[in-house]
């Protein structure tokens, strides 16, 4: 009988699912510990993966300019990408890049069309991407602007049409007549389109002899900063940046601030205000030409417009130092000469109109100061080759703008003897600087890792400036999947914990382009026409929707759970990674939380999920509530799940 009573027992038990052990956490919210950052999550936004050409910029058409071209490598067919010539085969000419009397000498690349037999057409393809649709996304009904510089240099006769077209030139919109004369002019027009379609735009030439053309444009009608020069950002993307609540933006990279192999590379922020089509293109370091139609004075306004601190990023006198460096640094003379490009810099955005360069800044449309009180200088930088020139560069930075808190690169890993020498130098010689640190690390180096910033010394402040949870490479890609993502926020409880130290972290990258990345894993994903949201996005926004002003004393027993408690004056915000692979029943003991409703958002599913284009809600947030009485609540925590609980207080 007992046997059989044991036997039973065996069975029932192997019949449960996974064992689930008890867990309990317990807080008093009166009992806080430190203040925490007002700014502690935010956004880092550079043009990798075409987060900026071909993704946030609203710019349609790829190679606009016929700038483009490799920096280390130039090849005259370079200058052709994105266009496709004569598509009906009907027409002969000569379609020749040309640098004879350009538009402008930031602009020195034009197109020159030389037609034997008409018509000849020009079409710019957009960015075709294989994988997902692509080419010059259209929609029925709705309206397109466009412009073009153009030029007849003498001899041209007969018509010239512009229409959207499909990807044989058949019209898809009404079409544009343009009539050259001898001078560079700017033609512009609103097309309506009459298809959804991966369309192209089509420029027919309907005479014989040369035309030149030059930054050809079509950008949706309905985008966002449409009044801005450059010519404004999808609106879907901007809305989807603006949902993780950004309480900074740092811009413009990464590599691409600092520049690679050449000195020509670096980015020099004074080619990319003014007028879009006076900007220098530059080619970019992920391998694509930057137009600049996102420029400095678009990165601004960009952080005003979500309520972010702009966070600039300016290179130190060094090429990206991760890279093979082919070129000598400034030296230190030309270092102090540079610094003034920087204080041209702080000018552009906080001086007043009647300076030279807010004078810039207010003829593009701002004439009130922008908000600047970060400013990096230096990505990726290490040894006394950086620190020497970032001495200078701070140092003309302090002496004239107090106020502004310089940010000093520790180097682009976490461990070792370098982040040891960069930590080292920088408590000797910066230690009232926010010191930005860099790294992408395995996912469960995060997890074993949450005790990193309990032992830092107090006296200088981090801005974890760009980390990511790597996943072993499937299918030629890291995966953004739940458990990285879940890795991510058990990390960001202890970055809550320690946020009188961390003042601010970002996720990296941000954005990519289906079909033309160069980096994974990425924050969002997109195509010509949809966003897709990972796990790692969801964690991000619901910490970011979540921050306190105090932690809160806590303690939490129970197996592969993270933890934080903090509040507001009215919130409680208690939370919970569970990293089980089976369902945790989790008591909380809240002193003094009123009795009712906390508001639940929860994260969970199979270990390796992923959401996909085709299947984009896997993994999304569920908002739900628990019930609190006499200061305990119970809940269950999903295996696999992060869980942020949301009690009122009593005020
Ligand atoms: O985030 C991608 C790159 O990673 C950044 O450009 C660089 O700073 C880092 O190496």
């Amino acid at each position: 009988m007992r046997k059989a009573f044991s036997l039973l027992l065996i069975l029932c038990l192997l019949a449960l699912p996974a064992a689930s052990f008890a867990a309990a956490l317990a807080a008093d919210p009166a009992a806080t510990t430190v203040e925490m950052s007002d700014v502690l999550y935010g956004l880092f936004f550079e043009d990798i993966n075409h987060a900026a050409d071909g993704g946030l910029y609203a710019e349609l058409l790829q190679n606009r300019s016929f700038e483009n071209q490799d920096l280390l490598d130039p090849k005259p067919h370079q200058r052709y990408n994105g266009w496709q010539f004569n598509l009906k085969n009907k027409g002969k000419a000569a379609a020749v890049p040309a640098t004879e009397a350009p538009l402008n000498e930031n602009n020195p690349t034009y197109m020159r069309i030389t037609i034997e037999k008409a018509p000849y057409l020009l079409s710019n393809m957009g960015y075709a991407s294989t994988a997902f649709s692509g080419g010059v996304p259209v929609e029925e009904g709705m309206q397109y602007d466009f412009s073009v510089w153009m030029r007849n240099p003498g001899d041209y006769t007969g018509g010239i049409t512009v229409a959207i077209t499909d990807r044989s030139a058949n019209p898809l919109s009404e079409s544009f007549t343009i009539a050259p004369a001898g001078e560079w002019q700017k033609f512009e027009h609103t097309f309506t389109s009459q298809a959804t379609a991966d369309a192209c735009l089509t420029v027919t030439m309907e005479g014989t002899g040369s035309i030149d053309i030059d930054m050809a444009s079509l950008m949706p009608r309905e985008r966002f900063g449409a009044e801005w020069p450059g010519g404004g950002l999808r609106t879907d993307l901007v809305e989807t940046l603006r949902a993780l609540n950004p309480r900074f933006l740092r811009f413009p990279g990464g590599c691409v601030a600092e520049g690679s192999y050449v000195r020509a590379n670096v980015y020099n922020w004074k080619d990319t205000v003014g007028p879009v089509e006076q900007r220098r293109e530059n080619f970019n370091t992920w391998g694509y030409m930057q137009s600049y139609g996102i420029g400095f004075f678009e990165y601004f306004c960009l952080a005003e417009a979500l309520g972010a601190e702009p966070l600039p990023v300016v290179h130190a006198g060094l090429l990206c130092q991760a890279r093979e460096v082919r070129e000598a640094p400034l030296t230190l003379e030309e270092t102090r000469a540079y610094g003034q490009d920087i204080l041209d810099l702080i000018e552009f955005a906080t001086g007043d109109a009647t300076t030279e360069w807010g004078g810039l800044r207010a003829q593009m449309g701002h004439p009130e100061p922008f908000r600047l009180n970060y400013l990096a200088i230096g990505n990726e930088n290490w040894d006394n080759i950086y620190f020497d020139r970032y001495a200078i560069l701070s140092e003309m930075v302090k002496a004239s703008y107090p106020e502004i808190t310089c940010i000093v690169a520790a180097g682009p890993v976490a461990e070792g003897a370098l982040p040891q020498h960069s930590w080292q130098q920088i408590r000797s010689r910066f230690a009232e600087d926010l010191v930005d640190e860099h790294y992408y690390m395995e996912s469960d180096w995060f997890l074993r890792n949450t005790g990193r910033y309990d032992r830092y010394p107090r006296t200088t402040q981090v801005f974890l400036g760009e980390y990511a949870a790597h996943e072993p490479v499937i299918g030629g890609r890291r995966p953004n999947n739940l458990y990285s993502a879940l890795c991510e926020a058990a990390y960001m409880t202890a970055i809550e914990r320690n946020s009188d130290l961390v003042q601010m972290a970002c996720y990296a990258p941000l954005m990519a382009r289906e079909g033309m990345f160069q980096w994974t894993p990425d924050l969002i994903w997109f195509n010509a026409r949809e966003v897709l949201l990972t796990p790692n996005y969801y964690v991000q926004q619901m910490f970011a929707a979540t921050v306190g002003n105090h932690v809160v004393e806590s303690t939490l027993e129970g197996e592969n759970l993270y933890h934080v408690v903090t509040r507001t004056e009215d919130k409680l915000y208690v939370k919970v990674v569970s990293l089980s692979e089976s369902e945790t029943p989790l008591t909380l003991t809240l002193a003094g939380v009123p009795d009712g409703t906390a508001e639940t958002v929860q994260l969970t599913g199979e270990k390796r999920m992923q959401n996909a284009f085709t299947a984009p809600d896997r993994i999304a947030p569920v908002t739900g509530g628990c019930t609190i009485s006499g200061g305990v609540a119970e809940c269950v925590l999903p295996a696999y799940s992060v869980t942020i609980f949301t009690f009122p207080l009593a005020q």
